[in-house]
């Protein structure tokens, strides 16, 4: 698939998500994972009625803040969301980012998380049209496409996603504006080169990375050679 552009042109932004990592040990696992050349920290708030699982919340992010400074990615897979962003922007998220089905008013939303100081991310799960974002865009600093169904880690990549994250490309590159273009879900060393290829910049990878015995080798396998 070819995007327009060759990838090299776009850094790479590699987004490890905390969900794979040792939940007994998640302050040195953070600095592990800065130490082995992450860019972002991926975290996944789940609440077991959005999705079917439950993860941690803005306490354990709290508690994370001082054992790392990388930008924290906050993925919020809560519903409703508006209660709650405050209290991720005070535990110290610098990204958060939302499924337009986690709430009524997606624009509203994404106001409130700006006017919090923080980056907006708009989700889309794999059913979800990009329709859905194209009225929002001036508020949208991330656009994240979900490769598998939320909930879970370890689920296989969704390849149908890639001729959607070609899409989004597009569309991203018609805005006139900066936003990321950020892929979650069954992302490998496998899966990265096709989903760099179809346009987009920002990997999230958890038990790819999490799962493996070198996290440097596991995080320098999935940029491009
Ligand atoms: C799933 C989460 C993902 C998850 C990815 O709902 O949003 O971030 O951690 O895990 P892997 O990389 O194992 O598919
Ligand atoms: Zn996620």
């Amino acid at each position: 698939m070819d995007s327009g552009r060759p990838t090299t042109e776009r850094p790479i932004v590699v987004a490890p998500s905390l969900l794979a990592a040792d939940f007994a040990r998640l302050g040195d696992e953070v600095a592990a994972i800065a130490a082995a050349g992450a860019d972002w920290l991926h975290l996944d708030v789940m609440d077991g009625h959005f999705v079917p699982n439950i993860s941690f919340g803005p306490a354990v992010i709290k508690a994370l803040r001082r054992h790392c400074a990388l930008p924290f990615d906050v993925h919020l897979m809560i519903a409703p969301v508006d209660p709650y962003l405050a209290a991720f922007a005070e535990a110290g998220a610098d990204h958060i980012s939302v499924h337009p089905e986690a709430g009524p008013h997606l624009h509203r939303t994404l106001q409130a998380i700006r006017a919090l100081g923080k980056k907006a991310g708009v989700v889309l799960n794999p059913a979800t049209p990009i329709e859905s974002i194209a009225w929002a865009l001036d508020l949208v600093d991330i656009i994240m496409v979900m490769t598998v169904n939320p909930g879970f880690g370890g689920q296989s990549f969704i390849a149908s996603q890639l001729d959607k994250i070609a899409a989004l490309r597009r569309l991203i590159d018609g805005a006139g504006r900066s936003i990321a273009l950020q892929v979650d879900g069954g992302v490998t060393s496998a899966t990265a080169p096709s989903i760099l290829a179809a346009g987009a910049d920002t990997l999230v990878a958890g038990t790819s990375v999490f799962g493996a015995a070198d996290y440097a080798a596991a995080i320098a396998a999935l940029r491009p050679a």
